[in-house]
């Protein structure tokens, strides 16, 4: 074996895209196989968030952990990257000068040059915004499983007030057209049939065809649709304000896109939303959501929420748990606000107590979690969707996959190899975590029942 790189992911489904594909950058440049466990390992990267305080915190007591494993063999190298790298810069090395190299999100393509470097003992700090230099520089995904994640855009140019989005993954910046077309064709290839098109704004993507228009993101997946192999679209992180008439168009007419939607509300209070500079109000949020329903009326929800908000009154807290409950989401990630240096929320006071915070966050997690649960035992009896991407992990011949709604399936597989196809599945059992089903068909190819009731209604 050439060598292997152990890599922590901390964060969003963009920090977990851009690790696989630096793993896929280190094995082509220098062999580096990716394990699981760092003792093995020869170079340890760290790939790291700063959207709360937590976990940029956690990153430094990692650190702390990983130079141990350095310490006892020599040779070894660590490098951080991620949006605290991409903040932090050169301050990563003054507290853990054992740190080898830095880079950022916009420079994971030049971590061969920066491994190199610090081989030769030329420690390095890269966190200049390359913009899309880096898809360019990476080479051909390779798939790991059926499913799989395709970056479209770098960036956030919303600027919410309390977020570091913006400041730590720089502007918005849509990757072209005819690349991300390609990568989902070569996913395809490798027996990829679902993808998640991702981006921090994702429905404000605008990307460039070879003729010079730009594509927004109805366009896209469009054209994803086309391909055969793909039987089904989700896209993340959504925000409310560019939510188009083209993305409802596609909703009532894509039968391959998914019946769920991830589109945070951040909160039920039209003064704190005005505070958090999200640009709309919550009746403005519902008639998005009303009207989706009217053209998807299966469609199930999930969010995120912040508790805690400078200002954030025990009334603005009521009206989120109302809103909770009127949406019933089904799965909401809900946060304690903690202040982001440099955002402009950090200059208000953060006036609500922590354990009135920790207070809130529980309450309308417990009331997400009781949603969560009801939609659950309402799935029972029905037949939903799946795809299998694995073997159960607690084995008797089961099969795990997941609904559209991404819960997760177990169900006897009847000796059938069905990893990496779609089967239609009754749901017998909700469990907290889990369902429980029982095999009804697997699909050929990607058409089945399920999608031909769909396209009857939504046509
Ligand atoms: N782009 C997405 C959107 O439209 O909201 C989400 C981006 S952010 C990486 C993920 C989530 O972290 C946010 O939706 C928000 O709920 C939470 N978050 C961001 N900044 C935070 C902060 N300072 N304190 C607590 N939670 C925060
Ligand atoms: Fe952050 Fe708001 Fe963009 S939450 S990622 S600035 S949409």
């Amino acid at each position: 074996m050439a060598g292997a790189v152990y890599i922590k992911t901390y964060g969003c489904q963009m920090n977990e895209y851009d690790s696989a594909r630096l793993a896929d950058l280190l094995f082509e440049t220098h062999g580096l196989v990716r394990v699981d466990d760092p003792s093995r390992a020869d170079i340890l990267l760290v790939n790291s968030c700063s959207v709360r305080e937590k976990a940029q915190e956690k990153l430094f007591s990692d650190l702390g952990r990983l130079n141990e494993w350095k310490a006892s063999r020599p040779g070894v190298v660590i490098g951080v990257g991620g949006c605290v790298a991409s903040q932090e810069g050169e301050d990563i090395r003054r507290r853990a000068p054992y740190v080898d190299f830095v880079f950022g999100p916009q420079t994971l393509h030049r971590v061969p040059d920066l491994l190199a470097d610090a081989r030769a003992r030329n420690p390095r700090v890269d966190i200049t915004f390359a913009e899309l230099e880096k898809f360019d520089r990476l080479p051909e995904p390779r798939a790991d499983g059926p499913r799989a994640f395709v970056s479209i855009m770098e960036g956030c140019s919303k600027y919410c007030s309390f977020c570091v989005v913006p400041y730590t993954r720089g502007q918005e910046f849509s990757r072209p057209f005819d690349d991300v077309l390609a990568e989902v064709a070569a996913l395809a290839e490798q027996g990829v049939r679902e993808v998640t098109l991702l981006g921090q704004n994702v429905n404000a993507y605008r990307g460039r065809r070879r003729d010079g228009r730009t594509a927004d993101l109805a366009t896209l997946i469009g054209y994803v649709a086309e391909i055969d192999e793909i039987g089904r679209i989700r896209f993340t992180t959504s925000h409310p304000l560019e939510f188009g008439e083209t993305l409802f168009d596609a909703f009532a007419s894509e039968r391959k896109l998914v019946s769920h939607l991830h589109l945070p509300v951040q909160s039920g209070s039209d003064d704190v939303l005005a505070r958090m500079k999200r640009g709309y109000r919550v009746d403005w949020y519902r008639d998005k959501v009303a009207k989706l329903k009217s053209v998807r009326p299966d469609i199930s929800l999930s969010t995120d929420l912040i508790v805690g908000f400078p200002g954030e009154t025990e009334r603005d807290f009521a009206a989120t748990l109302a809103l909770v409950d009127e949406m019933r989401f089904d799965l909401s990630y809900s946060f304690a606000y903690s202040p982001r240096p440099g955002t402009p929320a950090a200059a208000l006071p953060d006036d609500v107590p922590a354990h009135v915070k920790a207070q809130r966050l529980a309450k309308v997690q417990a009331l997400n979690l009781e949603h969560a649960a009801a939609i659950s035992r309402r799935m029972v009896g029905r037949l939903e969707r799946v795809l299998v991407d694995r073997q159960a992990p607690r084995g008797r011949g089961d099969l795990s996959g997941r609904t559209e709604n991404n819960r997760v399936v177990n169900f006897p597989g009847g000796g059938e190899d069905l990893v990496g196809r779609f089967a239609t599945v009754e749901i017998t059992e909700a469990r907290p975590n889990s369902l429980r089903g029982r095999l009804v068909a697997a699909e050929a190819g990607v058409s089945s029942a399920i999608l031909e009731k769909r396209e009857a209604a939504i046509s």
